[in-house]
């Protein structure tokens, strides 16, 4: 009997170390980055004159210029990169940004004065309960097609400063005003309103 209440003990130990492995090797995953290893400025808000990379897909921390938006398509995903020191902003995901392409003439006043040739810029986190912003879908409660943070379904009309079409969401995403020059896209400024929302629970 107790030889095998010993195997069940080892065999109980084996799993829970594995398990916290796991999980260990889990939130590196999520994150990209290791914990203690994002270099200085990494997490800082995004500056003027920083530059933009994708941050997901085959083109991950390669530059975003204005050929690579087309009018109506999905929004990129972005990071704030420095060009002083090349540091990719992504210590912080409240840093991940959406950047898309609309046609001006159906920007509200506001929005287009933000605009550069109908690119404008927002947060990527939702202002409910913080969750990454990611589907481009058709709104839930109109025709037209809008961000969605899947959530807890909010929707928020790019076309209007973001503001929020559906949803509980308590109030626009956060803009940043984008500068266009021979193509190249660049931060003009710091997020226009508050980033993210409460935590979840
Ligand atoms: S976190 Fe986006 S809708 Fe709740």
């Amino acid at each position: 009997m107790g030889p095998e209440v010993d195997a069940g003990s080892e065999q109980t130990r084996r799993t829970m170390l594995l398990g916290a492995l796991a999980t260990t090797a889990c939130l590196g995953c999520s994150t990209g980055a290791r914990a203690g290893e994002d270099p200085p400025g990494s997490d800082e808000r995004p500056q003027k004159g920083d530059l933009l990379v994708f941050s997901d897909g085959d083109r991950e921390g390669k530059l975003v210029t204005a050929a690579d938006l087309k009018v109506g398509a999905p929004p990129v995903h972005a990071w704030p990169k420095d060009p002083n020191t090349s540091v990719v902003r992504s210590g912080s995901r409240l840093n991940e940004i959406l950047i898309i392409k609309l046609d001006p003439a159906e920007l509200d006043e506001k929005t287009r004065v933000r605009a550069v040739e109908g690119i404008i810029a927002y947060s990527a986190i939702c202002s409910h309960a913080g969750c990454p912003v990611t589907a481009w879908v058709k709104s839930d409660v109109g025709d037209k097609v809008v961000f969605k943070c899947m959530c807890h379904n909010s929707e928020f009309d790019p076309r209007a400063g973001a503001q929020v079409v559906f949803g509980p969401a308590p109030r626009r995403l956060a803009a940043l005003p984008l500068a266009l020059a021979d193509g190249s896209l660049s931060i003009a400024g710091n997020f226009i309103g508050k980033v993210g929302g409460a935590q979840p629970g």
